[in-house]
């Protein structure tokens, strides 16, 4: 049987806002198929790790490949994901636009 293939490769990340060290050392391997959960208290990274990803956030060192590629240096609109961060989500129905609209 064949070995699963990567679909999200980090290594080695880390990320910096001025002086203070948000992500240390991330290292993931993730492969298709699987599910992976971040968890964590309030301000230890998650988002901050999504943004990098995402390439909303640049990183200071190591290196991020999607589906194979090198897409440390790629902008956000060429990676072929997308998330949303919390504050631009909905906190209350908005009742002049449709739920398929607003999700
Ligand atoms: N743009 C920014 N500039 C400076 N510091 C930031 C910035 N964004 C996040 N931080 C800091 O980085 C750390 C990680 O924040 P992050 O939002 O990634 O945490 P989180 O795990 O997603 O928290 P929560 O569970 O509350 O969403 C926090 O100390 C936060 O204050
Ligand atoms: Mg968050």
């Amino acid at each position: 049987m064949s070995e699963a293939k990567t679909v999200l490769d980090i290594q080695n990340l880390k990320k910096n806002y001025g002086s203070v060290e948000v992500l240390h050392d991330i290292n993931i391997d993730m492969k298709e198929a699987e599910f992976l959960v971040l968890l964590g208290p309030s301000g230890c990274g998650k988002s901050t790790l999504l943004n990098c990803i995402a390439g909303l956030e640049t990183i200071n060192e190591g290196a991020i490949q999607i589906g194979g590629k090198d897409m440390t240096q790629t902008p956000p609109g060429e990676r072929d994901i997308a998330w949303c961060s919390s504050p631009m989500r909905f906190t209350q129905p908005c009742r002049w636009v449709k739920i398929s609209r607003s999700v």
